[in-house]
């Protein structure tokens, strides 16, 4: 069974590369065979990928950045990182490829009106209107001590986006992410903290797999 998991968000700077660079990861270290697709110009994905480890597990890299290649035979899990700013209408061709959406989002007023409005769009996109893809937001770089999480947090349920993960701000993602590694590379004991916020977005991920 393969899926495809689409990361994407007008804004930039929300994390859309970080998710989907430790998204694949942790479908990697999982066994299945991933590969990352990287539409960005900047080929933030395909560059953090040239300097990944061969002791790594392996993630196949594809340049989307002007089409939507088919992934090698036998590929089990896609991951599509898309780039701030691009077109609804491009949004929603890539989305051809894609089973799931995630749409990740800071919390600060300008990231969550922007998110609100990008999601608000995307409700009204035929396969999610129809039910047929779903979205998953995700809360990220939370500080759980500083209200504007708790702001985010109450927006988003307000707003009935409900964030399927919270993922908290650790300088690890940064830090890994200048070698090619993920959360899910590691044995660290601080990895292991980080790693549980996943579980229920992969969780959830792996049930829109299955249905
Ligand atoms: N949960 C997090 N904790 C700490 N830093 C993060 C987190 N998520 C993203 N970042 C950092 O924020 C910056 C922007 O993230 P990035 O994934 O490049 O966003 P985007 O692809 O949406 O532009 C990067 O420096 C990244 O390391
Ligand atoms: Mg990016």
């Amino acid at each position: 069974m393969s899926l495809s998991v689409l990361v994407t968000n007008t804004k930039g700077g929300c994390g859309k590369t970080t998710i989907a660079t430790t998204l694949a990861t942790a479908f990697a270290a999982a066994g299945f065979k991933t590969a990352l697709a990287d539409v960005d110009r900047q080929k933030s994905s395909l560059g953090w990928l040239a300097t990944r480890p061969d002791s790594a597990a392996p993630i196949t890299g594809l340049d989307w950045r002007k089409a939507a290649d088919p992934a090698p035979p036998g590929t089990q899990r896609l991951v599509i990182d898309v780039p701030a700013g691009l077109r609804l209408g491009h949004v929603q061709d890539l989305l051809k490829s894609a089973d799931v959406v995630i749409v990740p989002v800071l919390a600060s007023v300008f990231d969550e009106r922007s998110t609100s409005r990008f999601l608000k769009k995307l409700d009204g996109v035929k396969p999610i209107a129809k039910g047929r893809k779903r979205v998953l937001v995700v809360a990220n770089r939370l500080r759980s001590r500083q209200k504007s999480a708790q702001r985010l947090l109450d927006h988003l349920a307000t707003a009935g986006f409900e964030p399927t993960a919270q993922v908290a701000d650790r300088a690890l993602y940064g830090e890994l992410a200048m070698s090619g590694l993920g959360l899910f590379d590691i044995e660290q004991r601080r990895a292991a903290a980080g790693r549980e916020e996943w579980l229920p977005l992969l969780a959830a991920i792996e049930r829109a797999a299955a249905r």
